[in-house]
């Protein structure tokens, strides 16, 4: 068995989307049931060891699950507050998050990888997006959506009608997806950098090929998360090599009671 509470603050984390629902191959070392003034997030956390490349000391990963452990969350559902404050209150500065995407460009294959460094927001109004409400007021930039050290390593749950999928396409998206917000914003909101790996899955409904299918997302979903893990190896030794402290955002956050979870 693993240990219900863990010690040591907690500085990375991992977001598993779609057919990342856990990370088999790593040493577990706790399952932590959080709650916050948002509720519970979508998943138990997870505190894995992860051997520094240096070291060899283990450093503690936390993993949550977005879609909860049996997928039990569709996209529009997932708590997404609940999840950011969760990670924050155990001592995350840093979180790697996955999501398996449609492609809008030719060039990107299905199962090919993206680090997105932009994000159009067509959620705006539809999910709860904010930790700033009830009198605490706030406003963080969000013109680049994704912390820019972690790059350099590494809304509605329907898919898109073929006019949307062009439009977006007429926009300059790369890749569309269903979870990137609010989920980025409210880590910006909470000082964590972010960073957001997508896995393609599929051509969306723009392409000429085959309309956009669950059981076609699904197959490569399977292969995609074969690779992320691998690819999750490799990025945390890099991350592991770094210190992940508090990012010089909204600093009157810091330190507040809000982010302060219970462990149950
Ligand atoms: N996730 C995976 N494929 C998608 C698509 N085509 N549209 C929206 N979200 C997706």
């Amino acid at each position: 068995g693993v240990a219900d509470s863990y010690a040591d603050p907690v500085r990375i984390a991992v977001i598993g989307g779609t057919g990342l629902q856990s990370l088999p191959r790593f040493t577990y070392a706790a399952t932590l049931n959080v709650s916050t003034p948002w509720g519970q997030p979508s998943s138990p956390i997870s505190i894995l060891h992860h051997p520094s490349p240096t070291s060899g000391k283990p450093i503690p990963i936390a993993f949550l699950s977005r879609h909860g452990l049996h997928h039990e969350f569709a996209p529009h559902e997932v708590p997404a507050r609940a999840n950011i404050a969760a990670l924050r209150s155990i001592g995350v500065r840093t979180i790697i998050a996955f999501s398996a995407v449609g492609s809008l460009q030719e060039e990107i294959k299905p199962r090919d990888f993206v680090v997105p460094d932009q994000i159009i927001d067509r959620t705006k109004g539809v999910r709860p997006f904010t930790f700033f409400e009830k009198g605490m007021v706030g406003h963080v930039g969000f013109g680049d959506p994704f912390d820019e050290g972690l790059a350099k390593v590494v809304r509605g749950p329907q898919f898109s009608t073929r006019a949307e999928s062009n439009l977006y396409r007429s926009w300059g998206g790369s890749v569309i997806n269903m979870s990137a917000l609010p989920e980025a914003k409210l880590a910006r909101e909470a000082e964590i950098g972010y960073q957001m790996i997508c896995m393609a899955t599929d051509y969306d409904c723009w392409h000429t090929s085959e309309d956009v299918n669950v059981e076609m997302v699904m197959g490569h979903m399977k292969a995609n998360s074969e690779n992320a893990r691998r690819f999750i190896g490799a990025v945390l030794d890099e991350l592991s090599k770094e210190e992940h402290g508090d990012l010089v955002l909204a600093k009157h956050l810091d330190g507040q009671t809000k982010f302060a979870g219970s462990i149950t």
